[in-house]
């Protein structure tokens, strides 16, 4: 009868809206296979930076560092350390003792860079580091002490030296004028000098993954390896200085500021993109630029969520078929809210009400297909940082003629941090695809801060032992 065929015609509506949702998910959800290709293309492009011919038209950039080892317990001194390019803009005083006192005790301010400041003229952004550098001084009483300063500056910079620095090009979200293809720590001390009100000796210009690698190196001499899955998303590792065809000298080592947020530039990933993924590159600030980078980091992983949940409402599957002005918003679902939506456990009420504060109004139906969206999202996300970690171990396990490798990496990063599966299916990727190396994951604690400074009080024994 008559209720028999609306029972159906629900059910109907159900598989239909089932099958329509499965599709869109489709494209992201990766094989074993295709990791292993992305792991592969990886080994290529790491090759391709390392190599005279090869390095000017490289995607992924493998910058040298001037970092020739991790710590080894020697370093003492108070320093202070800058910390720009992550989630949050961070002054810190950090004091090294070396011995069997061995410690190292920190003190930082977080200031805030207004989105004018970051997108602004270059001078701007450098003149407000120092006037942040000022407020700190004042803070914790120490205007009058010419300290050694390191400078951890999170986006591709060529270096001619530990404390020489030419930004290669802005990355994530930043685009200050005048900038790009100037050394960055010139125009710190210009802008000290404008102020010209304390002094200050810039010692080193850091990557923040090589701030974490040092930072953990510190404890783990087996750390050769840092990552950084947050904001953004890179790797350093160390490279032997016989493959570095950019550097002089065969002996030893040297860690490579790989900036593999850059890979696919060229092109060699476009076949696991999707429509998505190519609307958040376009909507971006640096179109074209960083493609892996927008497929696996914090700021990107939201903005893939919010396209295909726009796709899906204009579909008609989701929020009544009615794209809302709050859902046109760039930027609404951070890493933070995304953690929280895949949170364990969490009743559908609850995403429901995340949602809500983000301005999202939501039916059950609704939350259980966002909940699904953000997992498959951030995922492959895991995945694909995996299939490139997998590469990088593999490489150094290759470097040593080793049949297995024992290496530690160590990690920060927000995404790492706080979501609540990212971490683990990470390391089940590099399981499965490196299967012959042992890795252990170790967690930063403020590696940025802890890095520069470490790296700062090695490039100065260094300097003076060459000056004595
Ligand atoms: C971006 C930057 C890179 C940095 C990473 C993590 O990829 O280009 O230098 O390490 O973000 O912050």
């Amino acid at each position: 009868g008559k209720g028999a065929a609306m029972v159906t015609a629900v059910a109907y509506r159900l598989v239909s809206q089932r099958k329509q949702v499965d599709e869109a998910l489709a494209p992201f959800k990766l094989t074993k296979d295709q990791l292993c290709e992305v792991k592969k293309r990886m080994r290529t492009e790491l090759e391709h930076g390392l190599k005279k011919e090869t390095h000017h038209t490289a995607s992924v950039k493998m910058l040298p560092t001037y970092v020739y080892g991790t710590p080894d317990g020697t370093e003492r001194g108070k320093f202070l350390a800058l910390d720009l390019g992550g989630t949050n803009f961070r002054v810190l005083l950090v004091k090294i003792r070396s011995g069997l006192r061995r410690s190292v005790r920190m003190y930082n301010k977080i200031y805030a860079i207004p989105l004018w400041i970051m997108q602004g003229t270059g001078e701007e952004l450098f003149d407000h580091i120092v006037q942040c550098i000022s407020d700190f001084l004042d803070y914790m009483g120490m205007k009058g002490a010419q300290l050694p300063l390191g400078f951890t500056f999170s986006f591709p910079c060529r270096q001619a030296g530990i404390d020489k620095g030419t930004l290669v090009g802005w990355t994530k979200g930043f685009k200050a004028t005048d900038c790009e293809g100037e050394d960055v720590v010139d125009l710190l001390r210009e802008a000290i000098k404008r102020r010209n009100e304390f002094d200050l000796d810039i010692v080193a210009v850091v990557n923040d993954t090589v701030g974490t690698m040092m930072t953990c190196g510190y404890e783990d001499p087996k750390c050769e390896i840092g990552l950084i899955a947050g904001t953004g998303s890179n790797v350093c590792y160390m490279e032997e200085m016989r493959n570095i065809e950019l550097m002089e000298g065969d002996e030893g080592r040297m860690c490579i500021n790989t900036e593999w947020g850059a890979f696919g530039d060229n092109g060699c990933i476009d076949d696991l993109r999707t429509q998505f993924d190519r609307e958040v590159d376009e909507g971006s600030l640096n179109p074209g630029k960083q493609r892996y980078e927008k497929m696996t980091s914090g700021m990107y992983l939201g903005e893939i969520v919010r396209q295909i949940l726009i796709h899906l409402t204009k579909q008609g599957l989701l929020f009544r078929g009615q794209v809302s002005e709050r859902l046109k918003t760039r930027g609404i679902f951070e890493t933070k809210f995304l953690s929280q939506i895949e949170s364990d456990g969490l009743a559908l009420l609850q995403v429901r009400g995340i949602l809500q504060q983000l301005g999202l109004d939501s039916t059950c139906d609704d939350s259980i297909i966002v909940k699904e969206v953000c997992g498959v999202i951030s995922r492959r996300a895991a995945q694909l940082c995996g299939a490139g970690l997998a590469a990088i171990v593999d490489k150094i396990r290759e470097n040593r003629n080793l049949d297995c490798l024992e290496v530690t990496v160590g990690v920060d990063g927000t995404l790492y941090k706080l979501h609540p599966h990212f971490s683990r299916v990470l390391q089940e990727t590099v399981k499965e695809q490196a299967p012959t190396c042992g890795v252990t994951f170790m967690l930063s604690e403020d590696g940025s801060g802890k890095g520069a400074a470490l790296i700062t009080a090695v490039a100065r024994r260094f300097h003076s032992n060459r000056q004595h």
